[in-house]
């Protein structure tokens, strides 16, 4: 009886909330929680401990963390859970939250080896200090993220925190300078992942090209990686268009097991915007880097970020960025409106001065032109043969799969005899502006 006391009292449960690192993350959380003796519930009800990986990147994000706590108050009132938020948060709402009792802790994405006492000093009714206060190297590379369900795909941090300080960004505030990985730990992940099935794994980082170990750099550890494990897929995000050198593009185009896909957020099209916002590029400079992936690697795949809204967007400026996405017919994005960020540079010093109404015009505008781009983009595709990485069934119907190309661009085609994880060649026959439909060739 004291024994099964002891394990209710130690499962756990974690939802997760905005970027791929946060999964990432997740991973790592979940291994040091297993080390120490919890017990992974499959089941938010069922767990004492419920942990939300949170983000603050944007406003939507975080009022999604809140509202949650509100939807999980019916738990809270079972006495021994225990609601704890681990990921980004911006200090004013986890003050907020801590405050209002709404949280038993926050532990911070630098500090998930002290969690374990975080939950135990809550279960015991008490409140834990950290005898370290705020692990500005951590890493992770003593720890084997735990990756569940056995899948054909997954993530591995090679970079954490950012050094940019983006004027509109929190990221550098809530996750700290950036911290590399090291090279050799990245390259035994990855052999080890490989030994367990996985087929690709996406780098990760704030921004990857900054990467340097010693004398490493980006180029380098892509390099090296894609000849130690060479049957394995490799892709990386986020490129800053600021720090993407040539040699980098070089050992794409190099390698057939390094994916033809940059991601590389632009932000904005308006020089005097992207000044506003610390991006430390032209549009100019930026053109012409896309000019050289399409010299470099004819076959890539280009997708973005942008930002509507910024503070002293004008219309002139957001021209600007339409005839920027015209001139670049990108295959994809991702578009946001601004919202401040309590302690960014944007929200203490800047006016957030462009109203809602226009920013979220602006927004379907870009959206809508978006869409075009992205159908003509793959529209290009028809006739060809992609070769394919099959991920899982297509959620419209079972009788498909879907995966995706070099390009991460999704596919789907029906089963015949292939299975998850094989890599087929799909002919492509009809498009939508988000998926390529094909059969198998
Ligand atoms: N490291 C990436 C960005 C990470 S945040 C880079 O180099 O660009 C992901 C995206 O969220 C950003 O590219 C930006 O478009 C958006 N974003 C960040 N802060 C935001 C804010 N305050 N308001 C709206 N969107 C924001
Ligand atoms: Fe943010 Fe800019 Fe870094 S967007 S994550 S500060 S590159």
């Amino acid at each position: 009886m004291e024994k099964n006391q002891k394990k209710l009292n130690k499962s756990f449960y974690i939802e997760n909330y905005g970027c791929q690192m946060n999964i990432s993350d997740s991973e790592i959380v979940t291994s040091i929680l297993l080390d120490n003796k919890f017990i992974l519930s499959d089941n938010l009800e069922n767990a004492n401990i419920i942990l939300l990986n949170s983000c603050s990147v944007r406003e939507k994000a975080e009022l999604s963390i809140k509202k949650r706590l509100e939807e999980l108050k019916f738990l809270k009132k079972k006495k021994e859970t225990i609601f704890g938020i681990i990921g980004c948060l911006s200090k004013q709402s986890r003050d907020f939250l801590l405050q209002e009792k709404k949280i038993n802790f926050f532990v911070n994405p630098n500090s998930y080896k002290e969690l374990p006492n975080f939950i135990l000093y809550a279960i015991s009714n008490k409140k834990y200090f950290p005898s370290k206060s705020f692990q500005t190297k951590e890493t992770y590379t003593d720890i084997n993220p735990f990756y569940g369900k056995k899948k054909i795909t997954t993530f591995l941090s090679i970079t954490r925190g950012c050094n940019n300080m983006c004027t509109f960004c929190i990221v550098p505030f809530t996750r700290g300078r950036e911290k590399n990985t090291d090279p050799y730990y990245i390259i035994e992940e990855c052999k080890r992942l490989y030994k367990n099935g996985y087929k690709e794994v996406t780098l990760l980082g704030q921004n990857v090209d900054s990467y340097l170990w010693k004398k490493i750099d980006f180029s380098y550890l892509l390099d090296f990686l894609a000849q130690e494990v060479p049957l394995m897929r490799i892709r990386f995000s986020t490129s800053n268009p600021h720090d993407m050198s040539d040699k980098v593009l070089k050992i794409i185009s190099k390698h057939s097991n390094i994916c033809k896909h940059i991601h590389l957020p632009v932000q904005s099209g308006s020089n005097k915007i992207l000044k506003l916002m610390n991006r430390k590029y032209t549009r100019e400079e930026y053109l012409s880097l896309i000019k050289k992936i399409r010299k470099i690697i004819p076959e890539c795949s280009i997708s973005h970020d942008i930002m509507t809204g910024f503070c002293n967007e004008d219309e002139e400026d957001h021209k600007y960025t339409i005839d920027l996405m015209n001139k670049i017919q990108y295959n994809y994005g991702y578009m946001f409106s601004y919202s401040p960020r309590p302690g960014t540079y944007a929200y203490r010093r800047l006016k957030d001065n462009v109203p809602q109404h226009v920013k979220k015009n602006r927004l379907s505008e870009i959206i809508e032109l978006q869409k075009k781009h992205s159908f003509f983009r793959m529209k290009e595709y028809l006739g060809k043969v992609q070769e394919v990485l099959i991920e899982g069934e297509s959620k419209k119907n079972d009788k498909h799969w879907y995966g995706r190309n070099t390009q991460n661009l999704v596919v789907v085609f029906p089963k015949k005899l292939s299975k998850i994880g094989d890599i087929v060649f799909v002919k492509i026959i009809e498009n939508t502006s988000a998926t390529l439909i094909g059969k198998i060739s």
